[in-house]
């Protein structure tokens, strides 16, 4: 068996993770070694999408591919030579566009302010999760310059449940 540090990008940089953690999952190592708390452990049995995250890898024709995925039930070395993302990766691109366009660095992913502007948040448990759909959602149809259609949205939220509204 190779001793391969398992490798993937994540916030800017290639990262390294110890191959013998093989059961080790994406959100221990996300909240316990990188320190990322913005992703969450609510059942921890992929059932409530409070740890959604998103997994990218090139596909055949060299395009990012993407998926979102539980991070409570996907094992670290499943992201060899892929790039994972986070809701603070969501957070860092809305300032990105922030200062792009010179308003201020605080202003959030148009998935985020969404959420803010319909109240879209209670307790906020599940917020970052349910923001992680939705910013999948937001930029692949961004990128395939089509809108979603609420069943569509709907859809993509379909894993992620909030024990506020039940
Ligand atoms: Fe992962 Fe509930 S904590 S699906
Ligand atoms: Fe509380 Fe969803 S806002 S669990």
């Amino acid at each position: 068996m190779s001793s391969r540090p398992i490798r993937f990008f994540h916030r800017g940089a290639i990262v390294e993770a110890d191959p013998a953690a093989a059961t080790r999952t994406v959100l221990d190592w996300l909240r316990e070694d990188a320190l990322c708390s913005g992703t969450k452990e609510g059942c921890a049995e992929g059932d409530c999408g409070a740890c959604t995250v998103v997994v990218g890898e090139l596909g055949p024709d060299g395009s990012l591919q993407t998926k979102a995925v539980n991070a409570c039930i996907r094992f670290l070395p499943t992201l060899d030579g892929k790039a994972l993302f986070t809701v603070e990766d969501v957070a860092a691109a809305g300032a990105g566009a922030a200062s792009a366009h010179s308003t201020t660095a605080e202003a959030l992913h148009p998935t985020q302010q969404a959420m803010v502007d319909c109240h879209g948040s209670q307790c906020g448990f599940c917020t970052p999760g349910i923001v992680m759909s939705l910013w999948h959602c937001y930029e692949r149809y961004q990128a395939a310059g089509t809108r979603p259609s609420r069943q569509q949205i709907a859809d993509d939220l379909s894993g992620n449940l909030c024990r506020c509204t039940g």
